[in-house]
């Protein structure tokens, strides 16, 4: 009843004290004496349009300014420490800056290094305007937390809320006070190295994490000292490049793209977000970062965005190699009057929009309303106040605190994917207390790099607990363990050692997956199985007879089939971050109950992919067919199938095993007569009890299927979620609450609508969850 193995074969339609840099102290003298500083900044849940404080001092501002000095604000460039994206020409920014020709620098990072930029922006320009430093704050700055896909794997937007939150107070220690996150990009296909930095599949799930992410980094008042803005990307619908690999075109209906891709960076615009990073891709041809239509008509006229819009990394340039433009003036024009504010790295608005508004091309109307953006987020975070960072406060590591934290998000980010009995011996997790011996196997056991995940920030491989270190901890000379290869290897050679140690063990853990740089920008697959030679090592492991354990790390969905049938035991870990040791010996031995749920689905092969829950239906279902074998009849043959693997994953969205057992009983759908104009609110309550004799967390999920539309709706839709504890025997009843939005979809016209009809309804532990009752929405 817990292998979706074998029901997936039957089911196919489940689906951021002024230290003086003494090579500026003359500068900075000679400025002491201008401009009365500005009055204190006040604080802003969000950067507001229509508050008249802020947008007076930004008009004053902006009278003062030269064409040069405005259009320095709409400039940026990555500074030397860290690396995030092709290097050009090396610029004198000490000198640019002293004209007011950058407005932002990125990739620069310490105190003293951001202060000695933000003195000379700050005391050595004319009009002393601050820099806003960027940095690739993804998933933790110096305390690394769990990968962004792993974090949505724990559905608790709570837990995600408080680690962005270490995180905003570290990056701004280190002068940040302006992270490039979070990547809200729908990401269905397994082959998109980026889907690491997802929240996965689903709209409605990657809605609430951007929207903690958010909550995290801003706290609702961007003046905070702590506070650092965010910039929700990528604008728009970069995770769904075609054929999963990174960079490439998306072409997408308008009900697809907002149905489907546009509600996260919707809800994070909504929650304040201060930021919007326009992705790389074409978007049904118009690439992101020249976009009009959605930067413009969606962003800001229907969202009412008043943030600014960075473009990525040079993609104002790469309009050119996109085809659009046929030289950098174009480029520069269509990307500005597109709605991207702010010119990461191209060097194009600062070369080419002098001549541009110069020559009338450029209205100076239209670079004087980017640069009030810019200037409002700067205003807004209070920082022609206070600017700098100060440089003597004592180190940032990891504390005990957040590295409880740390745990807690990679314990909850867990996924049990199987457990099933072992004959003579039972299930193999919890790990039994009298085990004798253990062998521990694999490259990613004692691998303290590549539990960090892409984009590690700030984050030092040394502050982390490894798997061999906790578990050597734990068992002492029980343990042997034995890498038996490495990740990318073909080299058999450790390949004896590691069938010996298991064959004198009680229990093997194997620790495989992919290295952290498999996953992040630039890192699509064509393959989806365990890398090198791991499959083979596994296959070895496995017959020398002893009960085996599974823990797969991992930025992605891996292909498992062989290891889904034969190895008892498999826990998707993910890349955990700087507690990955300790978080897992909990998990494993039972100290804490798993309670990760996949946010996006396992595959057989990389041929399902794309691959997940929220399909449309088919003209042909395969509905009950056997799809494990190759059809046999027309019967079996003409339907939406593949000949020669299952539709359905491996494991489903929401898919993930405890060691306690949960009923869903006494589901009641409180629907009272709504109508398509007024659906009024639908309650549907359920009592979640913990049958079991361990204490343990579920996350109990609804899902719709509205049956009839005038629009082919997806076969299941995730519409709710609670993340709840339930002691050995408890109860909880939970009441989700469903509204006009959770029923709403666009229609023909791309019309956001209730149609009247059906909406069956189901509830539980996953997206397999049975069906619980339908209700009716009346004309
Ligand atoms: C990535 C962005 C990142 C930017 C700055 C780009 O290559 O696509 O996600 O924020 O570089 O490092």
């Amino acid at each position: 009843m817990n292998d979706p193995l074998r029901r997936s074969a039957a089911s196919a339609t489940l689906a951021l004290v002024l230290c003086i840099s003494p090579a500026f102290a003359g500068l900075m003298r000679k400025h002491k004496t201008a401009p009365a500083p500005p009055p204190p900044a006040t604080p802003h849940a969000s950067v507001q349009l229509e508050d008249k404080k802020l947008n007076d001092r930004i008009d004053a501002l902006l009278e003062q300014m030269t064409l040069t000095e405005k259009i320095g604000q709409l400039t940026q460039y990555t500074g030397g420490s860290t690396i995030t994206g092709p290097t050009g020409e090396k610029l004198d920014f000490d000198a640019m800056l002293a004209k007011g020709e950058i407005g932002s620098l990125f990739n620069v990072t310490g105190a003293k290094e951001t202060n000695h930029y933000q003195h000379i922006a700050m005391e050595g320009s004319r009009l002393h305007i601050p820099l806003l430093f960027g940095l690739d704050v993804i998933h933790g700055h110096r305390t690394t937390f769990p990968v962004p896909l792993a974090l949505a794997a724990s559905f608790d937007p709570d837990v995600v809320q408080q680690a962005c939150r270490v995180a905003a107070t570290e990056a701004r220690r280190d002068g940040i006070n302006w992270v490039f996150s979070p990547m809200v990009d729908i990401s269905r296909d397994a082959r998109w190295g980026r889907i690491v930095e997802s929240a996965g599949e689903d709209p409605y799930l990657g809605s609430a994490m951007a929207r903690a992410y958010i909550r995290g980094y801003q706290q609702g008042d961007l003046s905070k000292p702590d506070s650092v803005a965010a910039s929700v990307k990528h604008f728009a619908a970069y995770g769904a490049a075609e054929a999963g690999r990174d960079y490439n075109t998306t072409d997408m209906s308008e009900i697809r793209l907002r149905q489907v891709y546009l509600p996260p960076y919707q809800a994070a615009v909504d929650e304040g977000a201060a930021t919007v990073m326009s992705a790389f891709n074409a978007l049904n041809g118009v690439p992101a970062s020249a976009n009009a239509f959605t930067l413009t008509k969606i962003l800001r006229k229907e969202w009412g965005f008043d943030g600014l819009v960075v473009s990525d990394y040079g993609a104002v340039g790469e309009l050119m190699k996109h085809g659009i433009a046929g030289d950098g003036a174009t480029a520069a024009q269509k990307a500005l009057t597109a709605g991207v504010d702010m010119d990461m790295e191209s060097n194009l608005y600062h070369s080419r929009l002098p001549g541009l508004v110069e020559s009338g091309q450029v209205p100076t109307s239209v670079v004087d309303e980017a640069v009030r953006r810019v200037l409002r987020v700067k205003f807004a975070m209070g920082l022609f106040e206070h600017p700098y960072t100060d440089e003597n406060l004592p180190p940032y590591e990891p504390t005990p605190e957040k590295r409880e934290l740390a745990k807690k998000a990679a314990e909850e980010s867990f996924v049990l994917l199987k457990n099933e009995a072992v004959p003579g011996v039972g299930r193999l997790l919890p790990l039994a207390s009298d085990l004798k011996s253990v062998a521990l196997i694999g490259p990613l056991a004692d691998d303290a790099d590549d539990m960090l995940g892409s984009w590690g920030a700030q984050g030092d491989a040394r502050n982390t607990n490894t798997l061999r270190g906790a578990l050597a901890d734990k068992l002492g000379n029980k343990l042997t363990y034995v890498k038996g290869t490495d990740i990318l290897s073909t080299d058999t050679g450790g390949f004896a050692a590691a069938v010996t140690a298991a064959k004198n063990a009680d229990l093997v853990i194997l620790a495989l997956g992919e290295a952290g740089g498999m996953t992040g920008e630039a890192t699509s697959r064509a393959h989806l199985s365990l890398p090198g030679n791991q499959e083979q090592l596994m296959e070895q492991v496995v017959a020398a007879g002893k009960p085996v354990v599974l823990v797969l790390f991992d930025g992605r969905p891996t292909a498992i089939p062989w290891a889904a049938t034969h190895v008892p035991a498999i826990l998707e870990a993910w890349f955990p971050g700087i507690e990955a040791g300790p978080a897992l010996l909990s998990v494993l031995t039972g100290e804490v109950s798993p309670s990760g749920k996949l946010p996006v689905e396992f595959p057989y092969s990389v041929g399902q992919e794309p691959l997940y829950l929220a399909q449309l239906p088919t003209g042909r279902p395969a509905g009950e067919a056997d799809l494990s074998q190759p059809p046999t009849g027309s019967e079996e043959k003409y339907l939406s199938r593949y000949i020669d693997s299952p539709n359905a994953p491996i494991y489903p969205f929401g898919w993930g095993l405890s060691y306690g057992q949960f009923t869903y009983t006494n589901i009641k759908i409180d629907h009272s007569g709504g109508t398509r104009k007024d659906v009024g609110e639908i309650t549907v309550g359920v009592d979640v009890k913990n049958i079991s004799s361990v204490p343990g967390a579920e996350v109990a999920q609804l899902y719709l299927h509205n049956t009839v539309a005038s629009v082919s709706q997806p076969v299941r839709e995730l519409k709710g979620f609670h993340r709840i504890l339930l002691q050995p025997g408890q109860t909880q009843h939970i009441d989700f609450k469903l509204h006009y939005d959770d029923l709403a979809f666009y229609n023909a016209d791309v019309k956001h609508v209730v149609e009247p009809g059906t909406f069956d309804v189901f509830v539980g532990g996953s997206s397999r969850a049975d069906k619980a009752g339908s209700f009716t929405v009346l004309e």
